[in-house]
């Protein structure tokens, strides 16, 4: 229809769109691969059904436009959303269901942005050579397709049109639960100068680092990457005199924060929690995590000082050294 083009309009409606198979097929632009956990704040899900939480999957954003293009807004393009289970060890597991928004023409869903949501679980009928973002069910079928309310209500939280890939990322605040997360084991009774010239007893004090043991965890699995909402915690305890392990000195934690942070520290918050008697060990393995502010929290240059020298540039000891 040439004709349209010659008009310039403002009062125009916008063109209609219609979603098929062959459009959804080509949103193959890679937005953000892997994103788990909190990294979007408290707007985070699983994305992958009940029972499970931020922690236990991967999401796999894709469009047709590709990161923050400026037509993430323009009529037919679509995100698409591909949800896999994260596997005990980190990897990546299972496909479990695939999402999509595509962008309808102005006044389809004006409490969803005008974005049509689909949800498409992995209930083995799909082809995913053919149909990498799953199979588009048939616009009849409203409780999968259309003006989804649950989808819509969540997304306009985003600060971009209903989009949380192309929206700025919440600045990440660890709760206790965060801290009390790590727990899966990195290193264990580490002592000595075990990580080098830089190893220090880790007690709190100077003195010998083969004056104590040090048990490190993380709330990040073996084969997943550190980033946004990764939390590493360090447990210290005195070494008897005939080797064996006394009493909780000290815990530790680097909590990984949004980019920007705090550059000279590599982006990570640094925690010191003495043990003075006042957590309960049971409920906060970890230790109780101070109020945000607090003097033993946050951009602490004595930490990061040292924590800068960490082979492999990821200020992490434990995770710099293969
Ligand atoms: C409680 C909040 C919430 C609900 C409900 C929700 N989402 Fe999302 N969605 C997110 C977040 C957060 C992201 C960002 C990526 C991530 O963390 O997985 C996202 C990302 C997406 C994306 C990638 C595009 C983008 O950048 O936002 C698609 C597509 C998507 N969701 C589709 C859906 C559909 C379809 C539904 C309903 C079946 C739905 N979502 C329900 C929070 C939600
Ligand atoms: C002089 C160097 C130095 C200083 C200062 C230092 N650390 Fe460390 N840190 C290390 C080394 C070396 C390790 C490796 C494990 C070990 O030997 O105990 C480590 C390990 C850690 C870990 C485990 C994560 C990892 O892989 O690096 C945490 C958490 C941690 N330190 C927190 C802190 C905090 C919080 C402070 C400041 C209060 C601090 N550190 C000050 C040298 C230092």
């Amino acid at each position: 229809m040439l004709w349209t083009s010659c008009k310039n309009d403002n009062d125009d409606p916008d063109p209609t769109y219609t979603l098929t198979q062959e459009d959804l097929n080509k949103s193959s632009k890679e937005v953000e691969l892997n994103a788990t956990g909190r990294k979007f704040g408290d707007a985070s899900i699983p994305h992958g059904g009940t029972g499970l939480t931020t922690e236990d999957t991967y999401r796999d954003m894709y469009s047709t436009i590709g990161f923050k293009s400026s037509d993430a807004s323009a009529v037919g393009t679509i995100f698409t959303k591909r949800t896999y289970m994260k596997n005990a060890d980190g990897s990546k597991g299972d496909l479990i269901v695939t999402f999509a928004m595509a962008k309808r023409e102005s006044g389809y869903f004006p409490d969803g942005g005008d974005w049509e949501f689909v949800m498409m679980p992995n209930d083995g009928s799909n082809d995913y050579e053919t149909n990498p973002n799953g199979m588009l069910p048939d616009a009849s079928q409203t409780e999968m397709r259309g003006q989804l309310g649950m989808c819509a209500g969540c997304h306009s939280q985003a600060s971009n049109d209903h989009l949380f890939s192309q929206s700025e990322v919440p600045a990440f605040e660890a709760t206790q639960g965060d801290l009390n997360a790590a727990t899966y084991e990195e290193d264990l009774m580490i002592t000595g100068k075990e990580y080098g010239d830089l190893s220090i007893p880790h007690g709190g004090n100077s003195g010998d680092p083969d004056s104590t043991y040090r048990d490190v965890y993380s709330n990040t699995r073996e084969k997943e990457d550190l980033r946004v909402g990764s939390v590493i915690t360090k447990r210290t305890y005195v070494k008897n005199a005939d080797g064996s392990k006394g009493p909780l000195l000290v815990t530790f934690a680097m909590i990984k924060r949004e980019a920007g942070y705090w550059d000279d520290g590599g982006d990570w918050e640094y925690v010191q929690m003495p043990n003075d008697g006042s957590n309960d060990y049971e409920a906060n393995p970890n230790g109780m995590l101070p109020d945000e502010g607090a003097p033993n929290r946050g951009q602490l240059t004595d930490c990061a000082g040292c924590h800068s020298q960490a082979p492999g540039g990821g200020y992490s000891f434990v995770r710099g050294t293969e």
